[in-house]
């Protein structure tokens, strides 16, 4: 119960164990094309590029950012919290001359304070996280498409957090380039991070194509300025997806089978529904916590619906009622990082484990270890009020 990685459905590891194919055979090829397809419900595009990149969230972040960077591009990362740091630090790696704005964690930033660095600075992407996990809030983005749209700048944002547990809309809200990963609402194991690309962004990205030599054929694209990752080359890894199949890297299958899996779950569930339901078991925390006389962390107005921040409360030993917790009860809580470090709980409700009888036990085991390390509240205060909010 945790900030994620949470428990995966078990329907996940399941298909996970099927047996394995090689990425040209047929079957595998039909999946891979199912997959594009799911992961567009998923990620509610009509984008043609949406695809996995092999590895955790942040290689989907690195195969966006560094295909779409040339060194020296102007970059502009808003940060309110851990991972806005994370995209300023790959941005920087890849050398783009980036300009940064910042939010005291708990806060995110207005649209017109995001038009203001734009229009002050110029960049040619904006990079920005969705959830930030570290502060359990979620940047708006609804408006800040239109905002990138008129001043001629790349929108990029990290859903790795927030997708399926709260609303997303890509082609709606004109985000270019979204990445994501299996390990939050997505209910499955980290290792895949679904992509999608709108058609300006490809138009970038295959602006520096390079086919790679030993598999280049006559007319095929050789860039002056590669891309400058081979692994995470966009450029090739879209045609590798793509009709003409090129060959780049060995599909991770079992990784392909799970994040197939996922977002099969999720559109058979409906995407609003999954929301729903991530907005309800949230809720039913959220009270269950205040009703114990926890104070809340941020600004509640945009919490995120899958994860609630907790000050841990004066004269407590944040981590000792988490190992108490996870030793006792067998269930994991996170504090957070940085400047909140010791200083806040993060308690999830996400994916799996987005579920009335996970909240309950959740609410009850916590009840259990702050009492008994002198923390005032009233016995079966949380579970109570969660209860309450349910049958309402
Ligand atoms: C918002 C966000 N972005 C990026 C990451 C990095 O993900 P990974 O550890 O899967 O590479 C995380 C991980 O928690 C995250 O919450």
């Amino acid at each position: 119960m945790g900030p994620g990685p949470i428990n995966a459905d078990p329907r996940v590891l399941r298909a996970m164990s099927a047996q394995l194919v090689g990425q040209y055979d047929p079957a595998m090829t039909a999946y891979m094309n199912e997959t594009m397809a799911l992961y567009r419900a998923v990620f509610r595009t009509d984008n043609e590029a949406t695809l996995l990149i092999d590895g955790t969230s942040r290689a989907g972040i690195e195969a966006a950012l560094v295909s779409m960077i040339e060194p020296g591009d102007r970059v502009l990362v808003p940060i309110f919290g851990r991972f806005g740091h994370l995209l300023r630090e790959i941005a920087e790696r890849c050398g783009a001359d980036v300009h940064v704005i910042e939010r005291e964690w708990g806060t995110v930033f207005t649209p017109a304070e995001v038009e203001a660095a734009i229009t002050g600075i110029r960049p040619k992407i904006l990079a920005i996280v969705h959830g930030d996990t570290s502060t359990t809030l979620a940047q708006p983005l609804d408006e800040l498409g239109a905002i990138c749209e008129r001043n001629g700048v790349i929108l990029y944002t990290d859903v790795t957090a927030s997708l399926a547990g709260n609303a997303f809309e890509l082609d709606a809200w004109g985000v270019d380039v979204a990445t994501a990963g299996l390990q939050k609402c997505l209910a499955g194991p980290s290792g895949s991070a679904p992509i999608s690309l709108s058609a300006k962004a490809v138009e970038l990205v295959n602006s520096r194509k390079s086919v790679e030599a030993g598999i280049r054929s006559e007319g095929d694209a050789v860039s002056a300025s590669p891309i400058r990752s081979n692994y995470f080359d966009l450029s090739q890894i879209l045609d590798y997806w793509g009709p003409k199949r090129l060959n780049h890297h060995t599909e991770a299958t079992s990784m392909l089978y799970a994040a197939r899996e996922c977002a099969r779950l999720l559109v058979q569930e409906g995407m609003d529904n999954a929301v729903e339901r991530h907005r309800l078991h949230g809720t039913a925390m959220v009270t269950g916590l205040s009703a114990m006389g926890l104070e809340l962390f941020g600004d509640q107005s945009v919490r995120m619906n899958n994860v609630v921040g907790v000050e841990i409360p004066a004269g407590i030993d944040g981590d000792g009622v988490r190992a108490a917790l996870l030793q006792d009860f067998g269930i994991e809580i996170g504090t957070s990082f940085g400047p909140l470090h010791g200083r806040v709980w993060r308690i999830g409700t996400m994916g799996y484990n987005a579920r009335r009888d996970t909240v309950l036990t959740t609410l009850a085991a916590l009840e259990q270890v702050l009492r008994r390390r002198g923390f005032s509240l009233t016995a079966g205060s949380g579970v109570g009020a969660a209860l309450d909010f349910y049958n309402d």
